[in-house]
């Protein structure tokens, strides 16, 4: 697994962004489960955490009712409101996690094209990593998409997630000793 950034000093978050499709499924699922085990830990002051799609069609709508269910189920609310992903969240976030590699395939095309354009640094296409990259317990190497499936798929998603990111959180402590010793 390629190493994790650091932040560059100690007062500034470390900022998470989960990236889908539509950002009304997996992300704002990811968003949610990661904040929980962030704030189940006190750490919530420490992480700045949020999630995009890489397609703007369902941009100002909530999560679909599905996914908020099956979340809630688990006792995790998701309150995200779909946005697309912008130039400057290359600039803003320290990670930026896709869903599957179609999704991080269409970030990187994102990125090299808005570099063209906006003032961007020529790495920050390095803080793109595959969500399934952090998984422990699962073998899988994407978030599948839940969007035309049955009611399994939200409940794979969650799994999937939950492995995820408590071991992308172990991850990012660990690269970042100042977070819990500023
Ligand atoms: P997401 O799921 O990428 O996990 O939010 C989807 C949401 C919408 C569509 C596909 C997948 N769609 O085709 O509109």
């Amino acid at each position: 697994m390629a190493s994790i950034p650091s932040t560059e000093t100690a007062t500034k978050p470390f900022s998470v962004l989960f990236v889908c499709l539509g950002n009304i499924c997996r992300s704002p699922a990811a968003e949610a489960v990661f904040r929980e085990i962030v704030m189940r830990r006190g750490l919530e002051s420490k992480f700045k955490i949020d999630s995009a799609g890489t397609i703007d069609y369902h941009e100002g709508n909530q999560a679909d009712p599905r996914m908020r269910a099956a979340s809630k189920r688990r006792g995790v609310e998701i309150t995200s409101i779909s946005r697309p992903i912008r130039p400057s969240d290359f600039l803003d976030f320290d990670l930026i996690l896709a869903m599957d590699k179609q999704n991080r395939d269409d970030i990187l095309e994102a990125f090299n094209r808005w570099r063209l354009k906006e003032t961007l640094p020529s790495d920050a296409h390095k803080k793109v990593r595959l969500m399934c990259s952090f998984c422990k317990k699962h073998d899988e190497t994407e978030v599948p998409d839940p969007y035309y499936g049955g009611p399994q798929g939200f409940e794979k998603v969650l799994d999937l997630l939950e492995d995820a990111c408590e071991s992308l959180l172990d991850n990012i402590l660990n690269e970042n000793s100042l977070i819990l010793d500023p």
